[in-house]
């Protein structure tokens, strides 16, 4: 498939993105200040926090999983069976608990990912969420693939 370019000049804090790459749906998140606070907090929850098993190029191997910190890429593809997330900036559905603090949910099994993608202990998905490859051609302009 080809890389696909997007305008990211829409895009406002705390505000979810969708794009097609590849017939795979692609996030792009701008986090606050207040959401990437919410990283360093959640890693003893987290399953693989230091992302160590290779889901993301070497320039997202960082806290953020992202080229800038605040600009999330991810794929919204579950990496249990494949299933959608949804993106719960804060409020949570019953079962996540009140000291959800926003991520994404996987209404299929159950799996929670933080606001990196990076999934939690003891829920079915077995990695982080997959950082496909990516690229600044400007401030604006993002290259997916
Ligand atoms: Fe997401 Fe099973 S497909 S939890």
């Amino acid at each position: 498939g080809a890389p696909v370019e997007v305008d990211i000049s829409k895009l406002e804090p705390g505000m979810l993105l969708m794009v097609e790459w590849r017939g795979r749906v692609v996030w792009i998140l701008d986090r606050t200040p207040q959401m990437l606070a919410t990283l360093e907090k959640l890693e003893p929850q987290l399953a693989d926090p230091n992302s160590e098993k290779e889901q993301q190029p070497d320039y997202a191997k960082n806290r953020t999983r992202s080229i800038k910190s605040e600009i999330l890429v991810v794929e919204g593809i579950c990496t249990h069976l494949g299933c959608s997330p949804v993106f719960r900036k804060d409020i949570a559905p019953e079962d996540l608990g009140s000291d959800w603090l926003g991520g994404f949910f996987c209404p299929c099994h159950g799996s929670k990912f933080d606001l990196a993608g990076r999934v939690y202990k003891s829920v079915p998905a077995p990695t982080n969420l997959v950082v496909p490859p990516h690229v600044y051609l400007s401030d604006n302009v993002l290259l997916i693939g």
